[in-house]
């Protein structure tokens, strides 16, 4: 399996604290049958990590291990004034430097704006991948503002816990509407420890294989392969 999300690196953001914790989340993922994973700390307002700062740690981490794990290098981006210029002059990180953007939107969004950023993102070369939909409460109000974007070219990425009901019912709720209405594309664990939010994927793919079939598959396998290789889903 591949994730495409997880905040693996050490002292980059909310994420992984040390290079210890770093390495048990390799472990945890590696034990799940994960073996390529892209480490993606915030690029926000706070936190604007460069290339250079995510190869290094990336380094640091392969030196460590004793088994085959790749580590791609990307970033998780919060859409905030001024993040399109970022985006234009290549500030920001790709999912292993290919044209797909992982955004997460802000909590409190116009979506006539949301939507015209997108697009202008979109007509920069990008393909924007929105991270965790279904753990917003405007989604959850407005699934037909998800399906336009996903119209518009956007590709869906949810969080495995919001499977798992990790993060209520509510939301697993609202995750299973996604799925079954072909509102998702990829499956990721937005880990940020080896304690409560864990890299693991395997329980999340058997709940949603429960929900539609050998499809919960290809979306830890196939089309996030697609993605690291820059190709068209
Ligand atoms: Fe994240």
């Amino acid at each position: 399996m591949i994730d495409l999300h997880c905040h693996l690196l050490h002292s980059m953001d909310d994420g992984s604290d040390s290079i210890e914790t770093s390495i048990k989340m390799c472990e945890i993922a590696y034990k799940d049958g994960i073996r390529k994973i892209v480490a993606t700390p915030h690029f926000n307002e706070i936190w604007k990590p460069t290339l250079g700062m995510i190869e290094k740690k990336i380094k640091e981490i392969k030196e460590k291990l004793n088994f085959q794990l790749s580590i791609f290098p990307g970033s998780d981006i919060t859409l905030f004034y001024g993040i399109y210029e970022l985006i234009k002059e290549k500030k920001v990180i790709p999912l292993n430097l290919t044209k797909y953007l992982l955004i997460q939107l802000p909590h409190i969004f116009d979506p006539r704006v949301i939507e015209n950023l997108i697009f202008q993102i979109q007509l920069e070369g990008f393909s924007v991948i929105i991270s965790h939909p279904e753990r917003q409460s405007f989604f959850m109000e407005n699934p037909s503002f998800l399906k336009e974007l996903i119209k518009r070219g956007c590709l869906v990425q949810i969080t495995a816990g919001s499977i798992t009901g990790k993060f209520g019912k509510k939301i697993q709720k609202f995750t299973k509407y996604l799925l079954r209405n072909d509102l998702v594309h990829i499956i990721a664990t937005d880990a940020h420890s080896d304690k409560y939010r864990k890299p693991v994927l395997s329980e999340s793919v058997e709940i949603a294989r429960k929900w539609i079939g050998n499809r919960a598959e290809e979306m830890v396998s196939t089309f996030p392969e697609k993605i690291l290789n820059g190709e068209e889903i």
